[in-house]
């Protein structure tokens, strides 16, 4: 049977694989720079980088070279044994992150289970000093913290959680940005307040300023843990090596993934000295997690985004982007907001077909983005990102919105002409 092809791929794919995912219908074979390349050889603009991981775009120099180095000295060892990855990577992310120790996973979703684990015998470990503390998490709501049980309880949409209950108790939601019902729910049975300072999936919807002090006052005054999920707006994708440090906090935990392995799987967890006391050897662990390939790729990466100054990049072209789309909101009314950092940007349409519509139709231009939250188109795009490339995507998005507004111009006039929508 031949598998080189759309439409026999898909055939074979329907029949093989569980029907997890809803593909669109194409079929990537390579990818340069920002681009990524279809089997006859088109190129798509990717705005998405396959969901926030492909931070230096495609065929970049430094991961092929770090990848074809390490693979040919060690590609695994287990966590039985010492190699030369581990604690480079770990001085790197320590520094960066302002935390004092790292663990390794190998995705999004296990490096937050290690961070559940951890505040579950962290304060386990306070009880057995005297501390009265409990063994909830307070999450907020919109949050999305992976699919695998922990991760999963976490996750507000019930559509994530509910066919596979019961999940992991001991989880409540705070009202999204509401200092008050935080302060309401947050008491001494509260391990940990879990946070993304700027929510991914939930639509790039950034915490405020007061929410997030208020949440790491609260948690400093208990002995609970303020964990803060960066996994989809860490790693520079904001402007800074943390979306947290635009807030001037410090959590005790965080959770890495996405871009730091530039497309090889890796996650990282990195949490304070204090935190730490709560692990001992054999309480946790992975056999594939930290690896030398993956740890190899990852120290390339960090490397690379410093010596390139990609932060100062990530900002200057972002704001850029978010500059063009309000002046896009300026010209069509559909636009409701515009918001985001760094290369973590959103447009709030004000219909969730428009925003279906929208998707496919940057597709059918060649342009990759996607849509979160019903409503929210949202970017992504590799740090290499250059002004052009925003200006091709915003050109694009003009004519979509033009057209679409010229239609449904025309669709009133046909209604009226009709003799308009009947009220009974
Ligand atoms: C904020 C956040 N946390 C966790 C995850 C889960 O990561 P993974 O898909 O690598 O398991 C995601 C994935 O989208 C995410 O955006």
């Amino acid at each position: 049977m031949e598998l080189t092809k759309l439409d026999q791929i898909r055939a074979a794919e329907a029949r093989l694989l569980l029907s997890t995912y809803d593909r669109n219908p194409l079929l990537f074979v390579s990818g340069q720079g920002v681009h990524i390349i279809n089997e006859n050889g088109e190129r798509y603009l990717d705005l998405l980088s396959g969901i926030g991981v492909n931070a230096l775009g495609y065929g970049h120099p430094i991961i092929e070279e770090a990848i074809a180095r390490q693979s040919r000295a060690l590609i695994h060892t287990s966590n039985l044994y010492y190699h030369e990855g581990q604690a480079e990577l770990a001085l790197r992310l320590t520094e960066r992150t302002a935390l004092d120790r790292a663990f390794f996973a190998n995705s999004g979703t296990e490096a937050w289970e290690c961070a559940m684990k951890l505040a579950r015998a962290h304060a386990g470990l306070l009880r057995s000093e005297g501390t009265a503390i409990g063994t909830k998490f307070l999450a907020i709501e919109q949050s999305f913290h992976g699919r695998t049980f922990g991760s999963v309880s976490t996750t507000y949409k019930e559509k994530y959680r509910e066919p596979f209950g019961p999940v992991v108790p001991g989880v409540e939601f705070v009202r999204f940005n509401d200092v008050a019902d935080l302060r309401a729910k947050f008491s001494s049975e509260v391990c940990a307040i879990l946070i993304e300072a700027i929510q991914g999936e939930g639509g790039v919807r950034p915490l405020t300023q007061e929410f997030i002090a208020e949440a790491h006052a609260l948690t400093s005054s208990t002995g609970a843990l303020l964990i803060a999920d960066e996994i989809q707006c860490g790693m520079g994708r904001t402007g800074k090596w943390c979306a947290y440090q635009h807030y001037g906090i410090q959590p005790d935990i965080t959770t890495l993934a996405k871009p730091l392995g530039g497309g090889i799987p890796i996650g990282a967890v990195l949490c304070s000295d204090e935190v730490e006391r709560a692990f001992h050897a054999g309480m946790h662990g992975t056999t594939f997690g930290g690896g030398p390939l993956a740890c190899a790729v990852a120290i390339a990466v960090v490397d690379y985004i410093e010596k390139e100054n990609l932060l100062a990049h990530a900002t200057g072209v972002g704001d850029y982007f978010q500059d063009q789309l309000r002046s896009l909101a300026a010209r069509h009314e559909a636009i409701l907001d515009v918001r985001g950092k760094g290369l973590m940007i959103a447009a709030e349409l004000d219909s969730a077909e428009l925003a279906t519509l929208t998707v496919a139709e940057m597709l059918k231009r060649r342009i990759l983005i996607n849509c979160t939250s019903d409503t929210v188109l949202r970017f992504l795009p590799p740090y290499i990102l250059e002004r052009a490339h925003v200006d091709t995507a915003i050109a694009a998005l003009d004519e979509i919105f033009t057209e679409y507004a010229g239609a449904a111009s025309a669709n009133r006039a046909s209604a009226h002409a009709a003799g308009g929508p009947h009220h009974g």
